[in-house]
Order: C-alpha cells, then structure tokens, then sequence
C-alpha cells in the first residue's frame, strides 16, 4: 500500500506515441492496477453517439484538445467504476493545468493523492513513425506495431487469438504533428508543474518496451512498499 494507505495513483505522462497506452496495460497485469485513459474513454463516447461523443469527434480527428469540461465528466464517470478501487494508471490525463488542479480536488473528495507523475521521455521524430505504425486487436485492445510489434503469428492476436485489426482514424502524419503540438503546447508544462512538487519521475522511452517497463514497475514497487 502507498504511504497514506489508500490505492496508488500514477500518471503517465507524455506526448503520442510515447507508449503510454502500451506501458500502462502491462502495469496493469503486473501489478493489478486499472489503466485509465482518457483518449479510451472519448473513443467510446464517440462511437457509443454520445452527446460527449459528439462534441468530441470533430477535435480529435484535429488533432487538438477535448475541452476539459468534457474529459472531466467521462473520467468522473469512470472513477465512480468500483475496480478504480485497487489503484489507477492515468493514461493521457490530465493534459492541462486546469485538468491536473481539478484531479487534485477529485482525489481530495476521497482521501487520494498522487503518488508519482511519470514523464516518458522521447524524440519527437521518432514519434511519427511509432504512432503510423500502430494497429491495435479489435477483439481485446492489445497494441501492436509494423515495425516495433509485430504478433507471433502474422494476423493472429497473441493475447485472445483475434483475427481482426482495426487502426485509430487520427493515426495519421498530418495529425500527429498537430497532436504533438498540442502536447508541447498545453501538456508538457505539467513536467514542471508535478516536479516542483516532488511528484514527478522521468524515464528514458527511446529504448526497448521491455526495459522501459522494467524500469517503471521499479517506480510502481516503491509506491506499493
Ligand atoms: P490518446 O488516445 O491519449 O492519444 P495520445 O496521447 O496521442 O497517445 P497515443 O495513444 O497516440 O500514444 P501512446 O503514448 O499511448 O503510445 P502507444 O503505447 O500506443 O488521445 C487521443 C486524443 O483524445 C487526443 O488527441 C485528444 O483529442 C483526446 N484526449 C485524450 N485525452 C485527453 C485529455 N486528457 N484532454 C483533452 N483531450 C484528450 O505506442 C504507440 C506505438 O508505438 C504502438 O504501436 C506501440 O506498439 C509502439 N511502441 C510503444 N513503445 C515503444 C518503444 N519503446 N519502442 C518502439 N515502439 C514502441
């Protein structure tokens, strides 16, 4: 358990492409902690036609930032889920300093804090040729790339077995510069916004998946101990 004896919380921090989504699914079996992605829960509002959804479709197809209105409500629905209970990895929130104040009074009205903000740090050359590549099971969600992860079984899913896979539709060059901007931009100030508390742990992601996550489950053991 974290020092003040409630679930840990983490925030992975980073722009796209940086494995956010890859590193926090395989926290997530390690350590049983619950991913929580933001960008995963606006894709389901989309495709469920939400009045969320609605609003959010057009700005992320742009590339550019969800008001926060709207990533607040989906993630203050999410949090309400009982699982939240065994400790989250925040995946992709917040991205605005209005987001990380209003986590802060989220976790406040239950007795949480935060127990580290992870930056992953990357090129950002090498971001575009991550994020085109990228193909996820359209069956369970697990990520794969053409270069970087490619199934054992070319067209087979090695975690469920699926035969179909599907790609984001903002997964595109043109895009990911606007999204890279967007994180520059808005989100990257958080860096110093999380370490002039204290909060804030940087890890090299330019390396192998596995080393990386290596050295996050060493920052997740210490928050556990
Ligand atoms: P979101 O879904 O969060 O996308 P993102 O931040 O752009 O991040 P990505 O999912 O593209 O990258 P990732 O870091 O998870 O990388 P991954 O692990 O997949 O957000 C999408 C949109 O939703 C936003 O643009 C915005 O409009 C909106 N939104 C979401 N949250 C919001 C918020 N809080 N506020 C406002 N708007 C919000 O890895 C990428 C690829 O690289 C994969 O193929 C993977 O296999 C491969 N890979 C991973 N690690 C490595 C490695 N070490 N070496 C080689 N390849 C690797």
């Amino acid at each position: 358990m974290s020092e003040a004896n409630t679930p840990p919380v983490l925030i992975l921090l980073g722009p796209p492409g940086a494995g956010k989504g890859t590193q926090a699914r395989i926290l997530e079996e390690r350590f049983g902690l619950v991913q929580l992605s933001t960008g995963d829960l606006l894709r389901g509002a989309v495709a469920a036609g939400t009045e969320a959804g609605k609003k959010a479709k057009a700005v992320m197809e742009a590339g550019e930032l969800v008001s926060d209105e709207i990533v607040l409500a989906v993630l203050h629905d999410r949090l309400a889920e009982p699982d939240v209970g065994k400790g989250v990895i925040l995946d992709g929130f917040p991205r605005t300093t209005g987001q990380a104040e209003a986590l802060d009074t989220m976790l406040a009205d239950t007795g949480q804090k935060i127990n580290a903000a992870i930056s992953l740090e990357v090129e950002d050359e090498a971001m575009v040729e991550r994020v085109s590549g990228r193909y996820t099971c359209a069956n369970c969600g697990e990520g794969y790339h053409d270069t970087f992860k490619k199934p054992e079984v070319d067209g087979v899913c090695d975690k469920c077995g699926g035969t179909e896979f599907k790609r984001r539709a903002d997964d595109n060059a043109e895009t990911v510069r606007s999204r890279l901007s967007a994180y520059h931009e808005q989100t990257a100030p958080l860096i110093d916004f999380y370490k002039s508390r204290g909060q804030l742990k940087e890890v090299d992601a330019m390396g192998e998946i596995d080393a990386i996550s290596d050295a996050l489950a060493g920052i997740v053991e210490k928050v556990q101990a």
